[in-house]
């Protein structure tokens, strides 16, 4: 039987469109055309004949080469290559992909930047994208991670709030001041919850130097569930071979004149020279009897699992080896959803997440016009799909028979797989509680981790942070905003406060030089256990 990887090359090839240099110029419908230099006219210098139905086609098509660019992320750049997992994860999880250290799993890669549209600069100040599409035998499973461990809102009800605040200002699409955002900061002034992930915007970390130096994480909390149905906490790692590096402001800012795709460059450039980048991935386990054993709540997506406490176990490797052949069906088309998932892993109630596994096909099905887009090569599983899904816009394939299930007249697919074996099985978490809309006080605490992401920066990453805030902030038009955001960073260290507010005009918030100290004791997730409501 072929390999995934193998399948997966087959479907390319057959996608491929004829070369249009073998043989004449046609008309879609295969019509040849003598040339394509001057329009049907009357005469050499009369009107134009709406019958050239050369021309009218010709133009048509070009009128409709754009579709809408992704709401976030428009700009990336895409590989394809292989992840092999370096031992059997059974333990764990039953993910067949995860299994066995001799079968390679096909995948597609796409790095983006978040902000800014499909035509911005590659070296800005932002989020990457680390986005992961496993085509495994059990179907596609979607790694749809970022640059960053952590999030900036707890809850996806807060993200078209934040992704409005982030993006230029409705009136003129141009962010107030010469390059900062009064939304953004707004925002986050107001937001608290926002901060860890602002540190992480304001670091280094913000401008790699390149998508293969670059770490990807899940963000979330996932299930791992195995063969008897045990589930086991899991965040995912991407650790690049080549390490972590980033560019300082100042180079970032001159690649973006200079070249403002330097990193897609750097990328394409690399795999076309057979320099492979090369990631590990790794897990943070958490059996589930440890759901409560943290000062944090493992659904808040603004919160890590440091390291000290569960460390990161490597489980495999991802080699990128093969550029994309045409950038709009590949790169463009690929469509990520964090509820392409496959038996062995699964969701917790992370809000964040819950909203995600929403908002991604619902986008997809405007962006990429209509319910068939799995249909695509770069989208369609290695996995064979039969269902009775039918038409719709785009539908290419030609299916037969009859389509509803059950049917005793022939036709309808398909019998169905039934629990257990190969088929999904959604972890039988046990949930109840009363419906509220509220916060949990579990997700209150937004500055332990952010105070212990500074400190564990060096003098320099420290010094580098406090020059982004003052760059950012002081274009801050209004100044109640730039204070706000001073107050709040006060909380998270008086030292960080300080030095900021002197370099942007705001007075040094009271208690600002002293070093950050939790103020209430860890919270108790114990009194979480047991029914789920508070
Ligand atoms: C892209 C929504 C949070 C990573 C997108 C897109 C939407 C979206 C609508 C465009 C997808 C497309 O057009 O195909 C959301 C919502 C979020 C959220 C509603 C929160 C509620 C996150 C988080 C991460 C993330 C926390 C990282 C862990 C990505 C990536 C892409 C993306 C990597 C680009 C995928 C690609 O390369 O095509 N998101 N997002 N998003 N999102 Fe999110």
């Amino acid at each position: 039987m072929a390999s995934p990887a193998d399948r997966k090359q087959e479907q390319r090839a057959a996608s491929r469109a004829d070369d249009p240099a073998g043989g004449p110029l046609t008309t879609d419908q295969g019509v040849e055309v003598d040339h394509t230099d001057d329009s049907l006219a009357v005469g050499e210098r009369g009107p134009t004949l709406m019958e050239d139905f050369h021309f009218r086609e010709k133009l048509t098509r070009f009128d409709h080469e754009r579709i809408p660019e992704r709401v976030v992320h428009a700009r990336g750049a895409g590989a394809y290559g292989w992840f092999e997992p370096y031992e059997s994860c059974a333990e764990f999880t039953r993910a067949a992909f995860l299994q066995d250290p001799s079968v390679r799993t096909p995948v597609f890669v796409r790095f983006s930047t978040v902000q800014g549209p499909k035509g911005s600069a590659d070296t800005v100040r932002d989020v990457r994208g680390f986005a992961t599409k496993f085509y495994t035998s059990e179907g596609n499973y979607d790694l749809v991670g970022n640059n960053f461990p952590v999030f900036f809102i707890q809850d996806g009800i807060k993200f078209p709030d934040f992704v409005h605040a982030v993006k230029p200002e409705p009136h003129n699409d141009i962010p107030t001041g010469a390059s900062a955002h009064d939304t953004l900061w707004d925002f986050v002034s107001l937001q608290p919850e926002t901060l860890h992930a602002i540190m992480w915007l304001m670091s280094d970390r913000a401008i790699p130097r390149s998508y293969r130096m670059m770490q990807g994480f899940g963000v979330h909390t996932f299930r791992f569930v195995n063969a008897e149905g045990r589930g086991t906490f899991v965040k995912f790692h991407w650790k690049p071979k080549l390490g972590v590096h980033s560019l300082v402001w100042d180079e970032a800012q001159e690649c973006q004149g200079r070249d403002p795709d330097f990193n897609r460059r750097d990328l394409w450039d690399a795999i076309a020279a057979g320099e492979y980048p090369e990631w590990e991935l790794g897990v943070q386990l958490v059996p589930e009897e440890d759901e409560f054993a943290f000062d944090f709540d493992l659904l808040d997506p603004t919160k890590i699992i440091p390291e000290e406490q569960v460390p990161v176990r490597p489980i495999g490797r991802m080699v990128l080896d093969r550029n994309p052949e045409n950038f709009f069906a590949e790169t463009e088309q690929v469509a990520f959803h964090t509820a392409n998932v496959v038996p062995g892993i699964d969701f917790t109630n992370d809000p964040l997440l819950q909203a995600r596994n929403f908002s991604y096909l619902d986008t997809q099905l405007i962006r990429l016009g209509g319910p068939n887009f799995s249909q695509l090569p770069v989208n369609r599983p290695v996995a064979p799909v039969r269902n009775n899904q039918r038409d719709g816009y785009h539908q290419s394939a030609i299916h037969s028979g009859t389509n509803y299930f059950p049917n005793s007249l022939g036709g309808g697919c398909p019998a169905h797989a039934g629990a257990g074996g190969s088929a999904y099985t959604h972890h039988a978490e046990r949930v109840d509680g009363h419906k509220i809309r509220r916060r949990s006080p579990s997700f209150q605490d937004h500055y332990s981790q952010t105070a212990m992401f500074w400190n564990s920066m060096a003098d320099w990453e420290k010094q580098h942070i406090v020059e982004a805030f003052r760059f950012e902030l002081g274009k801050v038009g209004a100044r109640t905003v730039r204070a706000r955001t001073v107050e709040h960073l006060a909380e998270v260290d008086g030292e960080l406060a300080a030095r900021v507010a002197q370099g942007i005009g705001v007075p040094e918030p009271s208690g600002a030089g002293a070093p950050y100290k939790q103020a209430s004791p860890a919270l108790s997730l114990e009194s979480l256990r047991g029914d789920g409501s508070i």
